[in-house]
């Protein structure tokens, strides 16, 4: 097992370029299985969790060509059964559900189970494919689906915590091949659920708002291969944004889409960090002393959990109190205790940090348990004075592509190291 070590205090100068999205790559990849053509599919980013879903595809029977970030996937012959060890290693794979109901009218897969961030169910996925009539039996850890016809009908995918980000994928995905009209309300109105829906029209889908509360699928009979580029990763240019800033140092983020970090980029100058648009990228630079935010985490438009973290990061380096409060994922605060190693005044109270900025970080060794606490994490050492180990990072290999080359590229002192 690997882990980061990282001699802080040096601000990130310089330039970085954004990898397709992780959370656009799996759900893309999964749509390939409507149907038996071949699809291509670009700037598809180098991520364990990407790598994992190739390896899911393939057990269907799929067979997946990777060609740099070029992958080709052709899904002639495949069963509904997903491996059950494979599947239950990433939640993320859940998406595989929708394809293969529409394409088999059935599908069996392992239930993915919570993780540390929160219990995540999947009610509202099952919710969404018995409205368009299947038939679900919950039996030795697997889901068990089955569905003599799938027929359109109106769906309200909303729950405790909002809109459903994967499960409305799921239902647009089982409701393309579905006879009729299927209304998703309430639906998820992430870029990445946009970036699915462009795909599935490429292939032949006819749908409509995505982007919206309101997505209308008509079914068609079949689909057909397509090409499509994935959209660039809003959560790596943001994670490269806030290291930038809590550095204190200056750097240009290449091939980013600022109209889909809307919320992260106007917390960020709220601080008081500049950021200077530049043709397609952006400066990300501190303009002078920080200012406390405070901050809600919400679906999109408003500030996204997966960004929540490293924000906490900037803040910890802001003289005053901040308030992040965190309204997605119910524990996604196992990064405070670690960041406190370094030196971080962070009080936890019910779903809120109450953050007492401006203490001195010095480094120290602390522990990764998430993807995005695992970000957080490397900020916070790339901030404080000497060394910090970060260990456990397959967490981060998971999400950030290539990102101890990245941040060397930046001036930062870090260095891939193996576990003993
Ligand atoms: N929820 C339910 N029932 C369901 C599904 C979700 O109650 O059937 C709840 C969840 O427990 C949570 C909320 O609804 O409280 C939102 O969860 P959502 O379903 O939107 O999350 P997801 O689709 O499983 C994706 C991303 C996450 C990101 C969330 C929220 C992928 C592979 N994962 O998860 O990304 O945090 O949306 O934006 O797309 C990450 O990249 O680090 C990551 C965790």
């Amino acid at each position: 097992m690997d882990s980061l070590m990282i001699k802080g205090g040096t601000p990130l100068e310089g330039e970085v370029t954004i990898s397709g999205a992780k959370n656009s790559t799996l759900p893309l990849m999964a749509a390939t299985l409507l149907t038996r053509e071949p699809c291509i599919i670009r700037r598809v980013p180098d991520l364990s969790d990407v790598k994992f879903m190739a390896q899911i595809l393939a057990s269907l029977g799929a067979q997946v060509k990777v060609d740099g970030s070029t992958v080709t996937i052709q899904a002639n012959k495949i069963s509904g059964y997903g491996d059950y060890d494979l599947i239950r290693k990433m939640r993320g794979s859940i998406c595989i559900l929708g394809p293969l109901l529409a394409r088999l009218r059935k599908a069996k897969v392992s239930l993915p189970g919570g993780c540390v961030i929160g219990a995540r169910p999947i009610d509202l996925h099952l919710k969404g494919m018995q409205a368009l009539g299947t038939k679900i039996e919950i039996e030795s850890g697997y889901v068990n689906c089955t569905a003599k016809r799938l027929l359109g009908s109106e769906v309200f995918l909303g729950g405790r915590a909002g809109p459903t980000v994967l499960g409305t994928a799921n239902v647009m995905m089982a409701a393309t091949l579905a006879e009729g009209v299927t209304l998703i309300e309430s639906a998820a109105c992430e870029p990445e659920v946009v970036d699915l829906a462009n795909f599935l029209n490429a292939m032949g889908a006819k749908i409509s708002g995505a982007g919206s509360p309101t997505i209308t699928i008509t079914g068609v009979k079949e689909l057909h291969g397509a090409e499509h580029e994935v959209i660039p990763d809003r959560v790596e240019a943001a994670t490269y944004a806030i290291a930038a800033a809590a550095t204190d140092g200056e750097v240009t983020i290449h091939g980013a889409r600022m109209d889909h970090m809307g919320a992260v980029l106007d917390k960020m100058r709220e601080a008081g960090v500049k950021i200077e648009r530049s043709g397609p990228s952006f400066k990300v630079k501190r303009g002078g002393q920080l200012k406390p935010v405070d901050i809600i985490t919400q679906p999109y438009a408003g500030f996204p959990t997966d960004a929540q973290a490293q924000m906490m990061v900037l803040m910890m380096c802001t003289p005053g109190i901040s308030i992040i409060t965190e309204r997605i994922f119910e524990s996604r605060f196992m990064h405070v205790s670690e960041l406190s190693r370094l030196g971080a005044d962070i009080a936890l109270e019910g779903p809120s940090a109450i953050v007492k900025g401006g203490k001195k970080l010095s480094g120290a060794p602390v522990m990764a348990s998430d993807l995005r606490a695992s970000a957080a994490l490397v900020i916070a050492g790339l901030v404080g004075r000497g060394k910090t180990l970060v260990k456990r990072i397959y967490h981060l290999d998971r999400g950030y592509e290539n990102i101890d080359e990245k941040l060397r590229k930046l001036g930062a002192w870090i260095e891939r190291v193996e576990e003993t």
